[in-house]
């Protein structure tokens, strides 16, 4: 098993209806440890380059109207497989979709809605993380 990092964000839904420490929670239950975090309030700019590769798609502009819409939570997971493992706690994008006990099913409303991202391979971890993320504001754990 390969100790990884994945990126995370706790969405502007569920940081209004105050789930940030449910959400952690989980992360720390399974495993995961938040090695680094922080509060954010992303620009129109900055959510349309995080959120580029669906910039042709039809939800692109309620997707950054949303993402703006208020603070998110940013955090870098670490642990075994934290790609895939982050995924699994997160649940299908489509809260209708998601598994019992997933974030998304406890914690999503809607598909464009849904409460939490997290990086879908480690490639785009290694974007995503770098795309909030100073090499000097990740702690790598000694204990
Ligand atoms: P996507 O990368 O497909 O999902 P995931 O977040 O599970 O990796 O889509 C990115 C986000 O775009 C998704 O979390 C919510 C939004 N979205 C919609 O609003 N409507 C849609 O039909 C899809 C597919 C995504
Ligand atoms: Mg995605």
């Amino acid at each position: 098993m390969a100790i990884e990092r994945t990126f995370s964000i706790i969405k502007p839904d569920a940081v209004a209806k105050n789930h940030i420490g449910a959400i952690y929670n989980r992360f720390e239950s399974a495993g995961l440890k938040i090695v680094a975090a922080k509060m954010v309030h992303l620009t129109k700019e900055q959510a349309e380059g995080f959120y580029a590769e669906h910039s042709e798609r039809p939800f692109f502009g309620a997707l950054v109207s949303f993402m703006t819409s208020g603070p998110i939570m940013v955090q870098v997971l670490e642990g075994e497989n934290a790609v895939a493992a982050n995924r699994e706690i997160m649940g299908a994008t489509n809260p209708a979709q998601a598994a019992r006990g997933t974030l998304r099913a406890d914690y999503a409303d809607s598909i464009d809605e849904n409460a939490v991202h997290g990086s879908d391979a480690l490639a785009s971890a290694e974007r995503e993380i770098a795309y909030f993320f100073a090499a000097d504001e990740i702690c790598p754990r000694t204990r």
